[in-house]
């Protein structure tokens, strides 16, 4: 019994080294959908125009309502779409379009160094290995996120429960 408790206290002080593909993704609570956002120059190789849609497992999301912070083992989900104008009876603006063209994850973890990681999906849906702490990812939202390096500024419904909660930089 004893050697299983301390399995169990090690094994959840243990950062996730990898992580499985985030199943279902598209039934959590959808945040945003960003537009050719500038910042990100690699999803904007791809085309000419690129959605990107964030998402947050429910719980997750309920917990941020209450205490206007994420709790620890929360995923984000960010998934780019290609965006098109001409297609069935559009003529103008855009609309998304196929397969996602990059699916990422942002998981909180309080056994990783800065409490959070990111994780990078193929087309395959292999999981994913943690990506190392000095890839771009960290820096940006570490230096810009407005609440817990997540970028709550640009999520709607939840900048007025960080700003009423006092959790927003
Ligand atoms: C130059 C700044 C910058 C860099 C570099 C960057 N991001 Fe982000 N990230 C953002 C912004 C801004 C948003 C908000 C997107 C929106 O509003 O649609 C965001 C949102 C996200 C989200 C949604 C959850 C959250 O944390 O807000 C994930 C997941 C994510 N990025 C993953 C990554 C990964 C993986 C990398 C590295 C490969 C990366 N980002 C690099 C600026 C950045």
């Amino acid at each position: 019994m004893k050697k299983l408790a301390l399995i169990l206290l090690l094994s959840s002080s243990v950062a996730a080294q990898e992580l499985d593909f985030p199943t279902g993704y598209r039934e959590w609570i959808h945040l945003t959908t960003g537009m050719d956002m500038s910042y990100n120059p690699t999803l904007r190789l791809f085309s000419h125009h690129m959605f990107d849609n964030v998402y947050a497992e429910p719980s997750a999301y309920h917990a941020f309502l209450e205490t206007g912070t994420w709790p620890d083992k929360t995923r984000l989900v960010l998934e780019g779409r290609e965006g098109r104008t001409e297609g069935s009876i559009n003529k103008e603006g855009l609309f998304q379009t196929g397969e996602p063209m990059a699916v990422e994850v942002h998981m909180k973890d309080a056994a990783l160094p800065g409490g959070w990681g990111f994780f990078a999906y193929g087309g395959d849906k292999d999981p994913a290995p943690l990506l190392p702490q000095d890839t771009e990812c960290y820096a940006c939202h570490r230096k810009d996120g407005a609440v817990d390096t997540t970028f709550v500024q640009f999520y709607p419904t939840l900048v007025p429960v960080a700003r009423a909660k006092g959790t927003a930089r």
